[in-house]
């Protein structure tokens, strides 16, 4: 246990953790049986296009959400490129430019402009009060994105929606398993985009889906997905590769089994953070809302400079010596990174809470493999680095000064 600021890595200690912990390591579900579905598949040869597992895994998604249709991909970025193409987006899309830039990719890859909306600074969410100056004749749709799995006002967006005319849509990554008002997040707007990658509480390796309760929008999501194929050589519309292989929705399946248990480890993970970190001037944790269901996968921490005394990004490097891999979320915003800051470099002026926020968050590890042991450490370092924070500025100031080149990269 670190006593003295001397003993930080980043001062020349030893890191507290030998192996490092990442933010969003996978969760793994039951091995034997995930093996034996696998068996299974290579036993019967069929590996993709529609196969049993897919069909299962897609029929359990629909019934866990409520929803008349699940179609699985490969992943959460072109099940949102489909999503927008068959909803026949065009001109300019709404969107916050605190998410993923995955959202923003989706529309840019098919000629649609991404129009940065900024955020509630008290939900991080889109604000739909500031949807509507955005509107122009251009505009075909918005998509609001519930960041932390937190569901924006989809209330408040599906109003301006049906009067302005626009089509909804969600961007849902971090939504799976989790509720507004009454009625699981994937029921909502023309349709709701999941991601399933690796990293997400609920993972198939690599994969996402598009829930609708629309019927013919689904039909055309399907022939999308399939290259426009309705039976054999009948190829009835423009389409692309997005199917989900076999191998993902057996781990899929399996991730559905276990399901509770994840969000009963991560539930009481943050409550731990919870108890451990609450109180610090200057250190706010984002609080989940417990009347509505939660996967809490993330656990976000937003850092007040001006009374921590030590910066976000400093706390990160201080966490990333003791291979603590906290990670900046979703920084610099999606308006600072290319092509956007090149073609929109002023969009920065309407964004003044994104701008904000995008500096004070971090995120920290959790998940099935980050034991109780684990968070307490990761607590104790972070108490003693707030306990010390004008100390620890001052030599990372003198440090860099003398020409220290700073660490951290993110990568995914
Ligand atoms: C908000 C958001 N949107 C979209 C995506 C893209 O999903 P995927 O990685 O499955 O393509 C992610 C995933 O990481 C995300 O967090």
């Amino acid at each position: 246990m670190k006593k003295n600021i001397d003993d930080l890595a980043i001062f020349g200690g030893t890191p507290t953790f030998r192996e490092k912990l990442h933010v969003g390591r996978p969760n793994l579900g039951d091995r034997e049986r995930l093996l034996a579905r696998f068996n299974d598949i290579l036993d019967r040869r069929w590996l993709t296009n529609n196969g049993e597992y897919v069909q299962d895994f897609e029929k359990k998604i629909a019934e866990k959400i409520g929803a008349k249709h699940c179609i699985a991909m490969c992943n959460g970025t072109v099940a949102l490129e489909i999503a927008i193409r068959a909803l026949e987006l065009t001109g300019e899309v709404i969107i916050p430019s605190f998410t993923f830039v995955a959202t923003a990719h989706a529309l840019w890859w098919q000629q649609i402009r991404p129009v940065f909306c900024d955020i509630d600074p008290a939900t991080h969410n889109i604000d739909p009060d500031l949807i509507q100056q955005m509107i122009t004749p251009n505009t075909t749709g918005i998509i609001g994105v519930h960041v932390w799995g937190r569901g924006c006002d989809i209330d408040a967006l599906a109003r301006i929606a049906r009067q302005k005319n626009l089509k909804l849509l969600f961007d849902a990554a971090h939504g799976f398993g989790c509720s507004y008002k009454g009625q699981m997040i994937g029921k909502f707007g023309n349709a709701e985009v999941f991601s399933f990658h690796a990293t997400k509480f609920f993972n198939t390796f690599e994969g996402g889906a598009v829930v609708t309760d629309d019927d013919a929008l689904a039909s055309k999501i399907r022939l999308m997905k399939n290259f426009g194929f309705e039976g054999y050589d009948n190829v009835i519309y423009i389409g692309t590769n997005g199917k989900m292989s076999e191998i993902s929705a057996a781990m899929g399946i399996t991730s559905i089994e276990s399901m509770d248990g994840f969000i009963a480890i991560n539930y009481s993970n943050y409550k731990q953070y919870l108890s451990e970190l609450e109180g610090f001037p200057g250190v706010s944790l984002v609080h989940y809302d417990e009347s509505h269901m939660c996967n809490y996968h993330f656990i976000v921490l937003e850092i007040d400079e001006a009374m921590t005394h030590i910066s976000r990004d400093s706390i990160v490097e201080i966490l990333h010596g003791e291979n603590i891999l906290a990670r900046r979320y979703f920084y610099p915003g999606c308006h600072r990174m290319e092509p956007y800051r090149t073609y929109f470099p002023h969009s920065g002026l309407l964004l003044p809470n994104t701008e904000r926020l995008v500096k004070r968050v971090m995120s920290l590890p959790t998940g099935e493999s980050i034991g109780k042991g684990d968070i307490s450490n990761i607590c104790q370092i972070l108490r003693l680095v707030l306990e010390n924070g004008s100390e620890i500025s001052r030599r990372i100031s003198r440090r860099n000064a003398a020409g220290y080149d700073q660490v951290p990269s993110y990568g995914e």
